[in-house]
């Protein structure tokens, strides 16, 4: 018999089942402790529920590790494709040589949206931020494909098809807002140079691939691609597990990972350091502002709920920006105030005490700026990264056979029964 938890409520004894992952992490099985007991238990913010297990990422927020399918990130930064990375994250192993063409086949094949869809773009105003964009064009993706709405119908080729229109959609969308014609995908580019050609090019204009960017590209999809049970896709677990079609179930992660708190901290990083350069600020000052509750500013890109030490993530980001920048003589200051920012908050006590270090969102963002992505398009840059991962995620859910629709408890603490009071008497 394997290892136990002991729990005593109202004088009485209860076993419950120790369940131990495949890296030696802990969990107490509590999946039947209201029949049990009658009891629930109560964690805010799921600080400590495993809401799941699954096979897809290992993260170790002690140590600083990032595995995906057992690979680590660091690995997979150096040698995969983000569409490599893609294919070990949703059919769990690397793919060979056929398994690779026939997904990037398909990738080509997909690219495309509906002529009809690109008359919605016209609906927005120029100011519209491109997730709120982003997030209702995924879910009209629906309408186009009605075969969707049964979930379990071809979900590889609505998986792919979805992986690859994301991109379409959010280059067009910056597209409109610039007054450009739309650039359509070209089948002979690689998914990459593909986005970065419907971002950039013009018809005018003969275009050239700078193969550092385009690598740099790779390298931010691919650190972007999966995080375990976070913000973005812990909601598209609990939207899918209604079994809600794919694309509504993928535009509210979209949603969630929209907020400063998740992926919209890389424009916040970039707003804060132009913010500090704009009033001529020193980092110290600004590190005293934040370490005061009263400001209700943050040091944005910085702090994890799992993280508890250097994000490795943000390490490669940190280097690979160094390297372009470097590679191409320049610098930027911008990079030079957050690497100072950076020093002054890992040698103050507030941070050291709280391990408090910077997050993946810390330094993308000045990477995205060298690229020419607009501050206000970052965000969507991360959901075209973290899409796989949430493919993936829901993949792993719906092939589970014991999978249950996402139904949390919680302790009513409002008003006890009590009478309707008629509007005269009150
Ligand atoms: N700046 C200043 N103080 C911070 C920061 C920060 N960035 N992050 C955490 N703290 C403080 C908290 O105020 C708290 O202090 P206290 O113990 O005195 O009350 C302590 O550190 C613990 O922080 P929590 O808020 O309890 O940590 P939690 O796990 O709930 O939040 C989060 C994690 C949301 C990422 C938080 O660190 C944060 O807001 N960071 C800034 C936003 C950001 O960069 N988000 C991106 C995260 S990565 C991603 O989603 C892709």
């Amino acid at each position: 018999m394997g290892e136990h938890a002991k729990l005593t409520l109202e004088g009485k004894d209860y076993e419950f089942p120790v369940f131990i992952g495949s890296e030696g992490e802990k969990a107490i099985d509590i999946s039947s402790l209201r029949a049990k007991t009658g009891y629930v238990t109560l964690d805010p913010a799921y600080v400590n529920t495993g809401a799941t297990t699954s096979a897809i990422t290992y993260l170790d927020g002690e140590q600083g590790i990032l595995r995906y399918r057992g690979i680590p990130i660091e690995q997979l930064a150096e040698h995969s494709t983000f569409v490599e990375t893609s294919y070990l994250l949703i059919h769990g192993h690397l793919p060979n040589k056929e398994e690779l063409q026939q997904f990037s086949g398909l990738l080509t094949r997909h690219s495309m949206i509906h002529e009809d869809m690109k008359h919605f773009f016209d609906g927005y105003p120029q100011s519209a931020h491109p997730m709120a964009i982003l997030s209702s064009m995924v879910c009209s993706l629906s309408a186009y494909y009605p075969e969707s709405l049964n979930v379990y119908e071809n979900m590889d080729i609505q998986s792919t098809r979805l992986l690859s229109k994301l991109r379409t959609i959010a280059a067009f969308s910056f597209k409109k807002s610039i007054g450009q014609p739309i650039m359509y995908p070209q089948d002979r580019l690689s998914y990459c140079e593909n986005f970065l050609q419907m971002m950039f090019a013009v018809p005018s204009r003969d275009f050239e691939f700078d193969p550092d960017i385009v690598r740099a590209l790779n390298i931010l999809l691919i650190l972007h691609a999966d995080h375990e049970q976070n913000c973005s896709t812990s909601t598209v677990r609990l939207v899918g597990s209604s079994q809600t079609n794919l694309y509504a179930a993928m535009s509210s992660g979209i949603l969630a990972l929209w907020g400063p708190l998740h992926g919209g901290a890389n424009q916040a990083v970039i707003e804060m350091l132009e913010e500090i350069q704009r009033s001529g600020m020193k980092c110290s000052e600004f590190v005293e502002k934040v370490k005061d509750k009263d400001s209700k500013i943050k040091l944005m890109g910085f702090g994890h709920r799992v993280y508890k030490t250097y994000d490795p993530r943000a390490k490669i980001l940190k280097e690979m920006t160094d390297l372009i920048l470097s590679k191409k003589g320049k610098s930027d200051p911008l990079l030079d105030l957050a690497k100072e920012l950076e020093e002054a908050a890992l040698t103050d006590p507030y941070f050291i005490e709280r391990n408090l270090y910077p997050n993946v969102d810390f330094y993308s963002g000045i990477l995205y700026k060298e690229m020419g992505i607009p501050i206000n398009m970052f965000t969507v840059m991360f959901a075209i990264g973290r899409l796989p991962g949430w493919i993936a995620q829901w993949k792993e859910m719906m092939d589970d056979p014991n999978s249950k629709i996402g139904r949390p408890r919680q302790i009513y603490t409002g008003a006890t029964e009590r009478e309707y009071v008629a509007m005269d008497k009150r």
